[in-house]
């Protein structure tokens, strides 16, 4: 991955007001127009994406992954603040952007199901100026490359939903554009489907040194497949970091402590430095979990020396101590809980 940056947000803004009109009234013939309340989309968003970088924007529903990614291909308009691509304002050189960037939306119908996938291709690329002499080669590159070559000369509707998806990937790469933007790309994809996705996803990132955004609510993909990772909830950023920080941070800060017998947790958690703890009935016996302080270093040594002390008086036996792997679910549930980290 190069350091060469191909999209930057800065300090994005962006509010959307939902109206709902009523039916006329009866008696004043009149047609009332009321507001409803306004919805944050994007609270004060600024990140990166590197070269050769895959990016993941993870968050639930309506936490405003899709407005992000339309706002970096130029379909909405931020209230304040800018998106570049390849150092350029989006809203100043939108027609530049547009052939800069390729985009798959969630759920949108992008290819034209009467016509074959070869096809398609042929026709957005035309759209997209691709000069004829590159078009068909390309056009059966990508095909190859996203494993539709024996689907070529079939009628789109014909396709499964993940061939469908692939061919909307290979649309969006039709102009060959050095940004590719992924919204929710293996949502509703059977486990096979979702792998080739993703595996293809890598290879071109890695290999091509395309940037690539992909936004999920699946922290399964959002770790198997991003670099890094800004998590975002109701319009705003909550962490933005490398995939392996963002697990380390938490995974530093939960031990467990196998015992013979089951204990009264609430005593531990009382220790300085001690954040929680409970005790767990595991397949392997009882466990007492515990959660340390990440900082000040001596308060967290002096925590992790307590509690075995604590468990000897107590006339407990200690099979094993290990550090607990997190996964990226509870690190978001961490984060969503209280925003400890930026
Ligand atoms: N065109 C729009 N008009 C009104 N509200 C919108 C519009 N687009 C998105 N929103 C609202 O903005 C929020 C973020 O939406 P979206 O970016 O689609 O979230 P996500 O993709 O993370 O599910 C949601 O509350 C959604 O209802
Ligand atoms: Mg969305």
């Amino acid at each position: 991955m190069s350091e060469e940056v191909l999209v930057e947000l800065r300090h994005v803004h962006k509010k959307f007001t939902t109206r709902h009109v009523l039916p006329v009234d009866e008696e004043t013939r009149k047609r009332r127009l009321f507001k409803k309340r306004d919805v944050h989309a994007a609270k004060d968003i600024s990140f990166t994406i590197r070269r050769g970088e895959i990016f993941g924007l993870l968050g639930p529903n309506g936490a405003g992954k899709t407005t992000a990614v339309k706002m970096i291909s130029g379909l909405v308009r931020p209230d304040s603040g800018n998106v570049f691509v390849n150092g350029l304002d989006v809203e100043k050189k939108r027609r530049r952007i547009l052939r800069m960037v390729g985009v798959v939306l969630e759920g949108t119908r992008t290819s034209l199901w009467p016509l074959t996938p070869l096809e398609n291709l042929i026709y957005y690329g035309t759209l997209k100026d691709v000069p004829g002499a590159l078009l068909r080669p390309r056009a059966h590159d990508l095909l190859d490359f996203i494993g539709l070559k024996d689907k070529k000369n079939i009628q789109v509707r014909r396709l499964s939903r993940g061939q469908k998806q692939k061919l909307a990937i290979c649309i969006a790469l039709i102009a060959d554009p050095q940004v590719l933007l992924l919204d929710e790309p293996t949502t509703g994809l059977d486990v096979l489907s979702g792998r080739a996705i993703k595996d293809k996803v890598m290879e071109m990132t890695r290999e091509q040194g395309r940037s690539v955004l992909v936004t999920t609510h699946d922290m399964h993909v959002a770790q198997e497949l991003c670099d890094r990772i800004a998590i975002i909830n109701n319009g705003e950023m909550i962490a933005c970091r490398r995939t392996d920080e963002l697990l380390d941070l938490f995974s530093e800060q939960v031990f467990v402590f196998k015992l013979n017998q089951p204990i009264d947790p609430s005593e531990f958690s009382l220790i300085p430095g001690i954040v929680s703890a409970k005790m767990e009935e595991g397949s392997e016996g009882p466990a007492l979990v515990v959660q340390v302080v990440r900082e000040p270093e001596t308060l967290r040594s002096e925590a992790l020396y307590a509690v075995p002390a604590r468990l000897r008086q107590s006339g407990c036996l200690l099979h094993a101590v290990s550090q607990r792997q997190q996964n990226l679910e509870s690190v978001f549930l961490h984060l969503t809980d209280s925003a400890v980290t930026r």
